[in-house]
Formats: C-alpha cells, structure tokens, sequence
C-alpha cells in the first residue's frame, strides 16, 4: 500500500501550524438550550450537534490536527428521560453506520472510550465494526466518549492493576504514571493539549480527569449546534497564545 500524501488546506494565516494543538478535546455541550430556544424538543438539538461534530472533525483534519475527543455521553447521562436517552443510542447507532462509508474515504480512525458493554447491542456491534474497519486508517485519529466517566475509567482501571497483583503478575511499586495511563481506555492516545466546553458550564464533568491534567481550557459561550469552523479559530487562536509552562517557570 503506498503512503498517502498529507495535504492540509486552509489553516488560517493567523495560526502557526508549528503551535497547533496535537489533540483537541471538546465537550459539546448546550443541545438542549439551543432546541428550547427554538421552541424545538431537545432531540432535535442532538440532531444538529451531530452536523457540528462532523463539520468540526472535518476542520481538524484539513488544519492537520491529529486527534479529536468528542464527549458524546458521560456515565451520568443515563439519569436523563429514557425517552432522550433511548433517542441518543439510536442516533449514535444511526450516524456510524451513515458516516462509516466517508471516515474510510478520509482516512479517519475512529475509536470509542467508555463502558462499551453497558451500551445497546446493537449499537456495540455498529462501533465494533465501524472500529475495525478503520483500524488501519492512518489520518486524523476521532475518538468518541460514550458512557465514559473519568471516575469510572479510574475505578475500572485500579481494579485491573490489582487483579494483576493478586495474581503476582506486578508489585505495588511497578504501579508508575505511565503504568497507570496504561490501564486507562485511552492508553494509545496522547493526552489531549486543548479542551473545548461550548454553552458555557466552567467545568469539565467527569470527563478526562486524569488525561486533562495540562491541557489548556477554552470555554464558549456558543452552544454546540452553533459551533462553527470560525468559532474553532477562535479557540485555537487563544490556544496558540497561551503560555504552557508545565509547572516550571519560564526560561
Ligand atoms: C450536550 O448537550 C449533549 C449531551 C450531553 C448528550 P445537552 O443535552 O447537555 O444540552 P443542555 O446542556 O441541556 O443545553
Ligand atoms: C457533559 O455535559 C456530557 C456531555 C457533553 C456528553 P452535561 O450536560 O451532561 O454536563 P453537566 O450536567 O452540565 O455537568
Ligand atoms: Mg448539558
């Protein structure tokens, strides 16, 4: 198989691609107030998040940005209307297998992180097959949180790391940092540098909470479904004139 040539369009003449961001996170939140400021039910807010994410993953993969993070639904969402909850699943269900045909075209590895098990069979088996089939997909890498919950990927892993002591596979001091990021759902994929929250909320909702740890925070008021490629600019933009010191001071 030969290589395919990497070409990127349009980043805009005020972003350096030296300083882009490797992995974008974002919390696509502000579904629902953007339905019900329409007089709309809140489903169809949902329906209009799912064009912004396309169109955003889209963007990082023109502006040569390698990876992008969508919370689609955390451990907590559950404890919405079934009826909302059962609309979601089918949505989810209903856009992999819609968009699988495109990410092969454009490259795009898609991966899930979350309680995959708890999820309808259905849809299990739609993000198995859409996982595989772009296993080998060397572009942007999208990854979607569905039942993902940072306390519960915590939880699941120390549980792993133990099982494994029990057994005398590993001491207690073999645990490290990188050990630990091992055993996390996202044990492949780099930590994400920048973290977008539409809608406003000044907090990161049991999302990511080991793998933010330095990640630069950018909050919109925007509401998803109005997140667009010029709002995206915007947050790269600030991104790209934050000072990131890690901790140290600056030289
Ligand atoms: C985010 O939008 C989508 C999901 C959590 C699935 P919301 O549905 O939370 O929208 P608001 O916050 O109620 O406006
Ligand atoms: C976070 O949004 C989860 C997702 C975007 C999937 P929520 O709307 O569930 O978060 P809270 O309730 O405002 O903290
Ligand atoms: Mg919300």
């Amino acid at each position: 198989m030969t290589a395919k040539p990497t070409v990127h369009y349009e980043l805009p003449a005020d972003l350096s691609r030296e300083r882009l961001p490797k992995h974008v996170a974002v919390i696509m939140d502000g579904n629902g107030r953007w339905a019900k400021r329409r007089g709309l039910p809140r489903i169809m807010g949902h329906r209009r998040g799912v064009d912004t994410l396309k169109k955003l993953l889209r963007c990082c993969r023109d502006w040569g940005i390698e990876a992008l993070t969508a919370y689609a639904f955390s451990t907590e969402n559950w404890g919405r209307p079934l009826e909302e909850v059962d609309f979601l699943m089918t949505l989810f269900e209903r856009v992999l297998r819609q968009e699988l045909a495109e990410m092969m075209t454009e490259d795009v590895r898609i991966r899930f992180v979350g309680n995959l098990t708890a999820l309808p069979e259905s849809l299990q088996a739609e993000i198995d097959y859409a996982v595989t089939q772009t296993k080998e997909n060397s572009g942007i890498s999208f990854t979607i949180a569905t039942n993902y919950g940072g306390r519960q990927e915590i939880v699941q892993a120390c549980r792993a790391i133990a099982t494994q002591i029990q057994q005398g596979h590993l001491a207690p001091e073999d645990i490290t940092e990188d050990l630990f990021s091992q055993h996390l759902y996202t044990a492949d994929i780099c930590d994400p540098d920048l973290l977008i929250r539409t809608s406003g909320e000044l907090r990161i909702s049991n999302f990511l909470l080991w793998q933010l740890a330095y990640a630069e925070i950018y909050v919109t008021e925007t509401l998803w479904p109005d997140f667009d490629a010029s709002e995206f600019h915007q947050a790269v933009y600030a991104y790209q004139q934050r000072d990131r010191r890690f901790g140290k001071v600056k030289s």
